[in-house]
């Protein structure tokens, strides 16, 4: 029987459009799912939205439509989000629907039943932002700290549910399963939580106070309290009572949540279940918030990032690759436009996209366009056992939730990947037909790299990891996963390799460096970076062969140049320069620059310059150099 796997976000509130939090939690879930799956388990993946409550009500009455009128449009709007966002939720629930509210009524009348439900009185400060009453220890100079707004005071007769009564089982369960909650801070937390009186919680709001909710089943002059509605929709999703859903994945239950609701997650789910007679899920998932401008998001300071705008503005999957390198799982986050472009730059375009590229355009010069055969014995490379290694460690990140971690060794496999062709230098060894069986199998060896990285990438970046293994002849048909990185025979002999666009093309902004906090300086120079980021650099010693106008320019030189491999370069020294001049020059190139066109000629490479007075000087050497030698 092949393994399960259930994952959960919060449904959420639709009383304002999707913003870069939901998309993250929602985001984070499917890469969950996506790996799951790819490891063979059966997956069950639910999202969805929360409809009922006072908030909603009140949305819906500001903008002059009914509650299930608003309830429909926003909630369309965060379906509409995940095929977006490449989301591959089994299900979308609605708390709306007719079979969550039954499931809603079924599981309040055994409760009822049971005699963990009483009707009594009640009178406490209510925050309307959290739909819940908040204890005198939550309430921060007479606010709600996490809505900034002064709760009120409400008396009313109510329906309560008697979660005092497992205030010690729960205790028990949380420390008796480390990973219960996790991270361990947010396990802390609700253990804190639970060092107070736990008590009982108001399941019901008065008719006469509030309509839009699911009537109780005993008493048609209430409506169900709306957190107590929302949380079942994790046991409505699976058919809860009597699914076949319910029997599979409920037992590997796990919930994603931020760290905003973790006391209904935490505290009233738990103990609702308990109640219920329902198993306990088996972890809950907490993660940080995401800031926007060092500040929390809210409309009134006009920070909220919408991820559509920045799908849209960088594509889907350096967006879902931001998000998810960028936080570490339980901590909050900062996110900053610029800190996404320089990511994005310096993970996707020069590590991811370089690799890529350059690998695919030897294999088709080295290999005549297909992935060549090799022996057995030249598979075992040291790439190979990089590969191994990487594989070990991503399983690792999944178990334990660090999806940045698990980011992080795939991009160290990718820079060692970078390192063997460097190490290498296929370009030399291209120069000697001798060489060809050496060269051949080092062109396999990294073609069966790109294929590891691509295989780990595809929970991350469906469609980069896409691009990739069909520039290396895969097709979708072929079935890939974990254990597929672990098979010397991963790529067929034969296939047809394609060379592809460029995966992430450079962002070019003033703003593309990150924000330094370097040491100030009477000069304008740009923001400080690390040594690892200048060494990302390739510059080399290149000896000027021929040099001719480009035409209809008056200023740009064809240059064709030795680095150890013969190059064009066009540069943009023609005014300053004859042709004649530079022949023969030995200079500095930035090698590893992405190629780009111009005015029609190809440019692989960049020389450098400095203005003077009289016009352009081009950098060269007052001693012989060694062409194709590295510039440190
Ligand atoms: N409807 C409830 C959840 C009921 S679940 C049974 C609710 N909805 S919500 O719309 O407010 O969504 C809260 C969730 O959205 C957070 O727990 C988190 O998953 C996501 N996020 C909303 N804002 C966020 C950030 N700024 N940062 C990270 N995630 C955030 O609460």
């Amino acid at each position: 029987m092949p393994k399960s796997f259930y994952i959960t976000t919060p449904i959420y509130y639709v009383n304002a459009s999707p913003h870069i939090g939901h998309a993250y939690t929602t985001i984070v879930a499917d890469v969950l799912a996506r790996y799951h799956r790819m490891i063979g388990e059966k997956t069950f993946f639910v999202t969805g939205t929360d409809e009922h409550g006072d908030k909603i009500a009140e949305a819906a009455q500001k903008a002059g439509i009914t509650p299930q009128e608003y309830a429909d449009k926003i909630s369309a709007q965060f379906r509409s989000l995940c095929p977006e966002l490449a989301i591959t939720n089994d299900y979308f629930i609605r708390t709306t629907d007719p079979n969550h509210i039954e499931t809603v009524r079924y599981i309040l009348q055994k409760v009822y039943d049971s005699g963990d439900i009483y009707f009594g009185s009640y009178g406490g400060y209510y925050c309307f932002g959290c739909e819940r009453f908040l204890t005198e220890k939550e309430i921060v100079d007479n606010k709600c700290p996490e809505h900034g707004r002064e709760p009120q005071y409400i008396e009313e007769k109510n329906y309560f549910f008697k979660m005092s009564k497992y205030q010690d089982w729960l205790i028990d369960h949380i420390k008796n399963n480390p990973d219960f909650i996790r991270p361990e801070r947010y396990r802390n937390e609700a253990l804190a939580f639970l060092r107070e009186p736990l008590e009982d919680l108001c399941i019901s709001r008065p008719k006469s106070r509030l309509q839009w909710g699911i009537t109780l089943p005993f008493d048609q002059d209430y409506v169900t309290y709306v957190w107590f509605d929302a949380l079942i929709n994790y046991v409505t999703a699976l058919d809860y009572p009597d699914g076949e859903k319910f029997k599979t994945f409920w037992p590997v239950a796990q919930h994603l949540i931020a760290k905003d609701i973790l006391k209904p997650h935490g505290i009233y789910w738990p103990t609702m279940l308990k109640a219920a007679g329902i198993e306990p899920f088996q972890h809950l998932n907490v993660h940080g918030y995401w800031n926007s401008d060092q500040s929390k998001m809210s409309k009134s300071l006009g920070n909220i990032v919408r991820p559509l705008d920045l799908k849209d503005k960088y594509g889907l999957d350096a967006f879902r690759y931001f998000l998810l390198r960028d936080m570490v799982f339980g901590l909050d986050s900062n996110f900053s436009e610029d800190a996404f472009v320089w990511r994005l730059n310096s993970d996707l375009a020069n590590d991811l996209g370089n690799l890529v590229s350059r690998t695919i355009t030897m294999a088709v010069k080295y290999c005549d366009g297909k992935v060549p055969e090799i022996s057995s014995r030249e598979k075992k490379s040291a790439l190979y056992e990089n590969a191994l290694k990487t594989v070990a460690e991503v399983e690792a990140s999944f178990n334990d939730m660090s999806l940045h971690k698990a980011l992080i060794a795939i991009w160290d496999f990718i820079n060692v990947t970078n390192k063997y062709i460097v190490e290498n230098e296929p370009w030399t060894l291209g120069k000697d037909p001798a060489n060809q069986e050496k060269l051949t199998a080092i062109m396999y060896n990294l073609l069966v790299a790109l294929r590891s990285i691509a295989v780990l990438l595809q929970p991350f970046m469906p469609q980069t990891a896409e691009k990739i293994l069909r520039q290396i002849g895969i097709d979708e048909s072929q079935k890939l996963d974990m254990t597929s990185i672990k098979k010397d025979d991963a790529l067929k002999a034969g296939s047809t390799l394609t060379r592809g666009e460029s995966l992430f093309p450079r962002i070019v902004e003033e703003k593309e460096s990150k924000p330094s906090k370097g040491k100030a300086s009477m000069i304008d120079l740009k923001p400080e970076i690390d040594y690892e980021e200048f060494a990302k650099v390739d510059l080399r010693v290149a000896k000027i062969l021929t040099a001719e106008a480009v035409p209809k320019s008056n200023k740009l030189l064809k240059l064709t140049i030795d680095i150890g491999e013969e190059r064009t370069i066009v540069a943009g020294v023609g005014k300053d320069y004859t042709p004649e001049e530079l022949i023969g020059k030995n200079i500095v190139v930035v090698a590893n620059l992405k190629p780009t066109k111009l005015m029609g000629v190809e440019s692989y490479g960049m020389l450098l310059a400095t203005d003077t007075d009289k016009g352009l000087t081009v950098l060269t050497f007052d001693r012989e150099a060694k062409t194709g030698a590295k510039i440190r």
